[in-house]
């Protein structure tokens, strides 16, 4: 088992690199921006190139794989983790940024088995820097450990966050009392990196003590979801019960207590799950 998902990880590795120069080339072309499910929800035919780079080359490789695609499941497949192996990817995530050459995109692939993510790689490909983790064995940039900070004091902490694609006037409002409460605790700073994947490699760093977002999807978040583990930081729901990747909301934090505190400030909007069905 350990020798296939040392594979499975030299595959995500190599093919992330292969994702990250088509993304390096298109920033120099021109970017057709499209939208999906609001006005603010932007797709560029790079986005749906590099995921079938990524899906066809791991499909040479692994044939019998399933797989969760952000630009997939936009063309109607369905969302669902089954037990089966699955990769789980973001061609871009940040496409807002890429589409405005904002300088932080990332490539993000998870694997999971029996619905637990064994491998997340997440590829910052404008700054190079490749972050890798597998399931008890670390979590590493460019080969280097990481790991997360010791900050126990949520007044000493700096939070990221983002705001998603939902322009829905309670889930604004929700968005802005959240930010309100977390900014008068006070902490140190609110910062938002345009990317979750990229905000969960910046708590597995230790420069950002927790992320927490409401509207992210489970191709957000299953990649960086691990690194933040192994690091050895911790991932909460936002209600503080057990995380779960596909209900769209997770907070990825250092330490308990930092997620904790935040668990008190934050004001969830309510949202389909990734595996619900349209009708629900
Ligand atoms: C988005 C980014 C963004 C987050 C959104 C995501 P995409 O992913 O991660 O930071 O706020 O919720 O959907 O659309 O760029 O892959």
């Amino acid at each position: 088992m350990a020798g296939f998902i040392q594979s499975v990880m030299d595959h995500a590795v190599s093919v992330a690199r292969k994702a990250g120069e088509v993304v390096r080339d298109a920033l120099r072309d021109d970017r057709k921006v499209m939208t999906k499910s609001s006005a603010v929800d932007l797709v560029t035919q790079t986005d749906e190139k590099v995921e079938q780079l990524i899906i066809q080359s791991v499909m040479e490789k692994f044939p019998k794989h399933r797989f969760i695609g952000e630009e997939s499941v936009a063309a109607g497949e369905s969302c669902v983790l089954t037990d089966e192996p699955t990769w789980i990817i973001d061609p871009i995530d940040g496409t807002t940024n890429f589409v405005h050459a904002f300088p932080l995109v990332a490539i993000s692939i998870g694997f999971s088995i029996n619905k637990q993510v064994e491998v997340g790689v997440v590829y910052s490909c404008l700054e190079d820097k490749m972050f890798t983790a597998r399931r008890g064995k670390g979590a590493f940039c460019n080969g280097q450990p990481l790991q997360v900070s010791d900050q126990t004091d949520i007044h000493h902490s700096i939070i990221s966050t983002e705001f998603g694609s939902n322009r829905d006037p309670e889930a604004v409002d929700k968005m802005f009392c959240s930010l309100r409460n977390i900014l008068s605790l006070p902490v140190h700073g609110v910062r938002g990196a345009g990317t979750a994947a990229i905000n969960m490699c910046l708590v597995a760093s230790g420069c950002v003590d927790a992320y927490y977002e409401v509207g992210i999807h489970v191709w957000d978040i299953a990649a960086g979801s691990l690194l933040v583990l192994e690091a050895g930081g911790v991932l909460m729901d936002v209600d503080g019960g057990e995380p779960d990747l596909l209900s769209r909301r997770i907070i990825a934090a250092n330490n308990r207590t930092i997620a904790e505190t935040l668990v008190k400030e934050i004001a969830p909007f309510r949202l389909p799950r990734d595996d619900s069905s349209p009708e629900k």
